[in-house]
């Protein structure tokens, strides 16, 4: 019999591993968006894989084939899953074991499941995330290939899972690259691997892959939106139902499987942070269906005030990153959220900044639950390649998988183009781009971004030309801390070139947890705190200041702060440790934000 072998298998024989881009290139479909995936049923892949690092990314002829050596084999198997150590998923590798912690690379996961097949569906592997670019095989066959470390994707699985034992291989290499997104420098730990949840959802053959449920803007109570079908042809029926308001509506999708939806509702509890009510919502196309938990708000902007359903809102807020409380680590579970959460709503906070990613949906879930309003970021993170095209492409297709999968959660009001990136033209016609799409996407939200801020004397000046494309401006600051003293901010006027809602996105200093010492004495309690007090009485001397984000909730690992005895791998401008310990500057800004003596009072 004539052997067909494949380039990497004829490379593989020949000894030497080809790079992954010369292996022959399978076909493979694109991921797709699942909106609201978390609520519908799934089989749960999570638990212990087991895993094999490779450096040198040595697997890709052969790992994904999951073999074992056979008698009479003229070659060995220089691997073997069933023999391999295992890792936590979801997880990141680098807090699971010592010898990862700073690992960058590939590491090879495997695990067996059985599965039974329903007639007439199709089947997808759900990621919540992989950290940087993954690569995904079921039963030796790939499925599916995916850039971007904070974005889920899904993909399908149909043709390769069969009734019985199968088992799926996947690769995550979380090595950082000049044309990423983010790009080779970040203040962040490159965590890495398959760090948010894996599960397999079954949908039948015409199925509902995404949909927007939304209050309209104005004074009234109309429920409108789309919900797209899969599969189905012009058309389809589809039902929007909300039982609690015994409002229910029927639409048919068009030729490009959209349906618009329109409902009247009366009774309406609209979602706030003092109220957030939460509805279930149970959308309907042919024989699939999905029920999602969703809230009702209005956001806009008019003139420099932010409206939340009409009415004027400060947003009283701190900045997180997703990492886990006390055991570290990238966060993904119900208990990380409603820990960091919890302690935001304990600072008086009516707003998070999770930056500088999308977070996970325990997160937004756990926003939308507690009644946090949301600034939600694509890692746009300082100087990435935005003279480059592909880099433009990749930004757009993690803006498109936060936006598609996240569109419904009432916590959120804005999305994030970008943090502190380079004043330029290129620059400046990339995010405009950016904004654009975001715009098409979702034309319910505002479009926000953290510039940079450039000072003349004790003149803050806010005019970077990316402020003419956003809706709300962010800006970022470190009097005190970057610069000056903390006294500084007393003498430190603003003038902002746009008539449009500011946001200081970020401010703050660092403090080790239990170092005491005089105001004046850096990366104590006491500095740290009297950075804040500083800041809070200029905040109210800026007329059109509609929000504040501390920097940082919780002190978070990073591979740039190495000051031994004081960060020894943490970024400590945290107002709590990464253990818990509330900071002295922590009650600082809490007696502000209870109190309401920062900020407008809505
Ligand atoms: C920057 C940046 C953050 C960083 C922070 C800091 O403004 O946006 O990601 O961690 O400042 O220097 O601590």
């Amino acid at each position: 019999m004539k052997m067909l072998l494949t380039l990497a298998a004829v490379a593989s024989l020949a000894g030497t591993n080809l790079s992954r881009a010369q292996q022959a290139p399978e076909a493979v479909r694109s991921p797709i968006v699942l909106t609201g995936a978390d609520m519908r049923p799934a089989t749960s892949l999570n638990g212990e894989w087991a895993t094999i690092v490779d450096p040198y990314s040595n697997g890709f002829s052969s790992y994904f084939r999951n073999q074992k050596q056979q008698a009479g084999d003229t070659r060995p198997i220089e691997y073997d899953f069933s023999k391999s150590p295992t890792l936590k998923v979801p997880g990141d590798w680098n807090t699971q074991r010592d010898a990862l912690l700073y690992y960058e690379g590939t590491v090879w996961y495997e695990r067996e499941f059985t599965y039974q097949p329903k007639e007439h569906t199709r089947i997808f592997l759900h990621i919540g995330a992989a950290n940087y670019r993954s690569w995904f095989w079921v039963n030796g066959k790939k499925v599916c290939e995916h850039e971007g470390g904070y974005t889920s994707f899904n993909c399908e699985v149909t043709e390769a899972i069969h009734a019985g034992g199968n088992f799926v291989v996947a690769a995550v290499d979380n090595t950082r690259h000049e044309d990423g997104v983010p790009t080779l420098k970040t203040d962040w730990w490159n965590y890495g691997g398959l760090t948010r949840a894996v599960s397999l959802i079954e949908v039948p053959e015409t199925f509902i892959d995404q949909y927007d449920v939304h209050l309209a803007r104005g004074a009234g109570a109309t429920i409108e939106g789309w919900v797209h079908v899969v599969g189905g042809e012009a058309g389809a029926k589809v039902e929007v139902e909300i039982p609690e308001l015994a409002a229910k509506t029927a639409s048919v999708a068009g030729g490009d499987g959209r349906a618009a939806i329109h409902l009247e509702v009366s009774g309406l509890e609209r979602w706030s942070p003092e109220t957030p009510k939460l509805y279930r919502v149970k959308i309907s196309a042919g024989r699939d269906s999905i029920e999602d938990l969703i809230g009702f708000r209005t956001i806009e902007t008019r003139g420099t005030e932010i409206l939340l359903n009409g009415k004027p809102i400060f947003l009283r807020g701190v900045c997180i990153h997703a990492e886990a409380p006390y055991r570290g680590g990238r966060a993904y579970s119900d208990k990380d959220a409603e820990t960091l959460l919890g302690w935001a709503k304990e600072l008086g906070a009516n707003y998070v900044r999770l930056a500088h990613y999308p977070h996970d949906e325990t997160m937004l879930r756990a926003a939308d639950r507690m009644g946090l309003l949301v600034w939600s970021e694509n890692p746009v993170y300082w100087a990435i390649q935005f003279d480059n095209p592909k880099v433009l492409a990749k930004a757009e297709q993690q803006l498109d998988e936060e936006i598609e999968t996240s569109r419904n959660h009432a916590a959120i009001i804005l999305w994030s183009m970008a943090n502190e990136t380079p004043n330029n033209e290129t620059r400046t016609r990339f995010i405009e781009s950016l904004a654009s799409h975001a715009r098409e996407l979702d034309a319910t939200r505002l479009i926000t971004a953290a510039l940079l801020v450039r000072a003349e004397g004790h003149t803050k000046i806010v005019d970077d030309p990316l402020g003419k494309t956003l809706d709300v401006i962010g800006a970022n600051e470190y009097i005190g801390w970057y610069e000056q003293t903390p006294e500084g901010a007393d003498t430190t006027e603003w003038r902002v070139a746009y008539d449009k809602p500011l946001i200081m996105s970020e401010f703050g200093g660092g403090a080790k947890a239990g170092l005491h010492g005089a105001e004046n004495e850096r990366w104590t309690e006491e500095y740290q705190a009297d950075i804040y007090r500083h800041q809070l009485a200029m905040f109210n001397r800026i007329p059109q200041l509609r929000g504040l984000s501390a920097w940082i909730l919780m002190d978070f690992r990073s591979p740039t702060r190495n000051l031994a005895g004081i960060q020894d791998g943490f970024n400590r401008k945290g107002l709590i440790s990464d253990q818990g310990q509330k900071k002295a500057a922590f009650f600082v800004l809490q007696k502000a934000y209870l109190d309401r003596t920062v900020g407008k009072a809505e």
